[in-house]
């Protein structure tokens, strides 16, 4: 009897820890793991942090995310019934929205939502799914763009047979950062622009970039009256009046050798010849900037060695100037002093200083306004102080101005092209009259085909595009959409398809690591540098990481970047979610990104998925589709070693959401 009983205990016990133990709901998991095209997915909330709601029901569980989004768990065939609600959160404006859900299990799809809006109610899921290994959670946009895309799992429970330790379910795709490329050598090198372009009489500022061992001593032969350098540092100031082009030869010297290069001085009505190179404080440090974290960002320019590969500007975005109506008494005060100048708030006590300090580093300094009255965080901008701004900028030594459209657009009578050109053409004239170089960036999200007329308004660069975040859907959708912008591209005039989001950002204060994967970056960075765009560093500088670095600091990348040429890449093949896209450049040489983006839009629903495989594309390179007969020799640009000599075609395998980037010169 005694023994009876205790086999009953015993099955009770199994009976009752199956029972227990076998429902899951989504919100335990790891959402790390989950991709997200915008923000970050909230456990228990909307993806921006609100109760999560759908067409007024509310949920105390669930998953808040954004379209595209996939969440890939592994079940080991140990599943029952996923049970869920779905629908687009009440957070976002009505009919902006549309999102599909999809439930996929071993690549076949077993439920889908067919496309919801607000305020559809929500779409209740139960799902049978026995057998099914990987179990795939998907969120597209519908077939269109995914802004307003915010997407919620509600109650969504997973129920199993049998247990699986939560650390097992999530499967992790996740890549680990690998850097490819060498660090300098203790040789001295000269890198960064080797075109300079100035304005006759204005200041002159050019830090030689060299990487080697330091001590370092630098000279340079033929520096044209007006220019002197400083032998201990590599920074050449001055002012030179005549207008003409000066070949300087630079040299930078250290126990291992000494290194020589040429620096063509331009001084003429053009600057920017290449494209500017630097941080920007927005995508860490969005309206938490101030002095601290900008000084700070100088330092680290210089410390990390940045300066050594012709990183140069230090760029303060919004919220350096007062704001009516501010609760925060360090925002509040007076917009303007008696005679019109613009004063800056409390976090930033003295712009002349801190320019001053940036200077004395080899460094630039830029500065943020827009046309309207206030900028797009609400502080004070330039409308009809336009004159007095420039010549606040001249007197503090700022070097790049960004002009941000924002609240212009109730000053604007319509969208017509002189509406939009006005504004612009009336900071350029005002620019015109201080006597300093002031790179000229336009940034009004790419209205009117800005590209088309963005250089007859005196624009150094033009955003091409809404504001960029650190997610493939943002950067990649950006990024490919470039093609055909390149006609309008050349020295003095770029593309500026937005800032980089590498490092730590985060619009901050709080900031995190970009949701881009490593392959990821490394197309951001190889196609950002084709389209000869702006490179504006978006992350928090004085904690950038190796892998950071060394996407920052590929000589060999940059100088695509920085050729002198030019010559914006343009897209010589699309299929197959393959791309190539080519670049002419001065030595005769082309450079080629070989990217596997993936983005077609009538793409499998299993598609979106890795289902746990190292995904790559064989991708085939043909001589005459750049231009070249015959053989050819292939470099591999981030590894920054020769691959080889080939005849008519080269192929290779590349990454998922990866490149392959070479320099291609034809042998003779
Ligand atoms: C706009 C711009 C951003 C940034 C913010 C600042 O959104 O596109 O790059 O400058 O304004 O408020």
């Amino acid at each position: 009897m005694k023994y009876f009983s205790f086999i009953i205990l015993i099955v009770a016990v199994i009976f009752v820890q199956q029972s227990v133990a076998q429902s899951i709901y989504l919100d335990e998991l790891d959402l790390s793991a989950m991709e997200c095209g915008w923000g970050t997915p909230e456990a228990n909330k909307s993806v921006e942090g609100n109760p999560l709601i759908i067409a007024g029901q509310k949920f105390e569980h669930g998953v808040g995310t954004h379209a595209v989004s996939t969440f890939l768990l592994n079940l080991d065939g140990k599943g029952k019934r996923f049970t869920a609600f779905v629908g687009v959160d009440d957070e976002v404006v009505p009919e902006k929205a549309s999102i599909q859900f999809y439930v996929v299990g071993d690549k076949k799809v077993l439920w889908e939502s067919g496309v919801m809006k607000k305020p559809d109610a929500a779409k209740k899921v139960d799902v049978d799914i026995s057998g099914v290994k990987l179990l795939g959670l998907l969120v597209t946009d519908a077939g269109d763009w995914i802004d307003y895309d915010h997407a919620d799992w509600c109650d969504a429970k997973i129920e199993l047979t049998e247990n699986i330790p939560l650390a097992d379910i999530v499967v992790k795709t996740k890549v680990e950062p690998y850097i490819l490329t060498p660090k300098p050598s203790d040789l001295p090198k000269i890198n960064g622009a080797n075109v300079f372009g100035v304005r006759p009489g204005n200041p002159f500022l050019y830090t030689i970039a060299a990487t080697g061992k330091r001590p370092m001593t630098f000279s340079a032969e033929n520096l044209p009256d007006g220019l002197s350098l400083d032998g201990a540092t590599g920074i050449i100031t001055g002012k030179i009046i005549k207008e003409g082009e000066y070949k300087v030869t630079l040299s930078a010297k250290n126990v291992f050798g000494n290194a020589r290069r040429e620096l063509r001085i331009k001084v003429g009505s053009q600057i920017s010849l290449t494209p500017p190179m630097g941080w920007n404080s927005w995508n860490c440090w969005a309206c938490s900037v101030d002095d601290a974290k900008v000084r700070a960002s100088a330092d680290a320019m210089v410390s990390s060695g940045l300066i050594n590969h012709g990183w140069t500007y230090i760029n303060i975005d919004d919220c350096w100037e007062i704001k009516p109506d501010a609760k925060e008494p360090e925002l509040q005060g007076e917009l303007r002093d008696k005679n019109g100048m613009i004063n800056t708030n409390k976090k930033f006590p003295d712009m002349k200083a801190l320019a001053d300090i940036v200077h004395s580093k080899g460094l630039k300094i830029g500065i943020y306004s827009g046309p309207g009255p206030l900028t797009c965080a609400g502080f004070t901008a330039s409308y009809q102080y336009e004159l007095q701004d420039a010549q606040r900028y001249a007197d503090w030594g700022i070097d790049y101005l960004k002009y941000d459209w924002c609240s212009y657009s109730k000053i604007a009578k319509d969208r017509s092209l002189p509406e939009l050109k006005k504004p612009y053409q009336v900071m350029r004239d005002a620019l015109s009259k201080v006597p300093r170089d002031i790179v000229y960036s336009l940034c009004q999200y790419g209205m009117g085909n800005v590209w088309e007329w963005g250089e007859e308004v005196g624009g150094n660069c033009w955003r091409t595009t809404g504001d960029i975040t650190d997610t493939w859907s943002s950067m990649s959708g950006i990024g490919f959409n470039q093609s055909g912008h390149e006609k309008f591209a050349g020295p003095g005039h770029w593309n500026d398809p937005d800032m980089l989001v590498v490092g730590l950002v985060g619009w901050g204060p709080q900031l995190h690591p970009s949701n881009l994967t490593p392959d990821e970056q490394y197309t951001h960075i190889s196609l950002w540098s084709l389209l000869c765009s702006p490179l504006l560093i978006g992350a928090d500088m004085s904690r950038l990481d190796d892998f950071t670095l060394n996407l920052l600091t590929n000589d060999e990348v940059i100088e695509i970047n920085q050729d002198p040429l030019g010559i914006q890449a343009r897209r010589i093949f699309n299929e197959d979610g393959k791309q190539i896209w080519m670049k002419e450049m001065e030595d005769g040489s082309k450079a080629v990104g070989l990217f596997y983006p993936d983005l077609s839009d009538k793409k499998e629903p299993a598609s979106y998925f890795s289902w746990g495989e190292k995904k790559s594309a064989k991708t085939i390179l043909k001589g005459t589709d750049i231009g070249i007969s015959g053989k050819f020799k292939v470099r591999d640009v981030w590894r920054q070693k020769d691959i080889g000599v080939f005849e008519n075609q080269f192929e290779t395998e590349v990454p998922y959401h990866g490149v392959v980037l070479l320099k291609v010169v034809k042998k003779h």
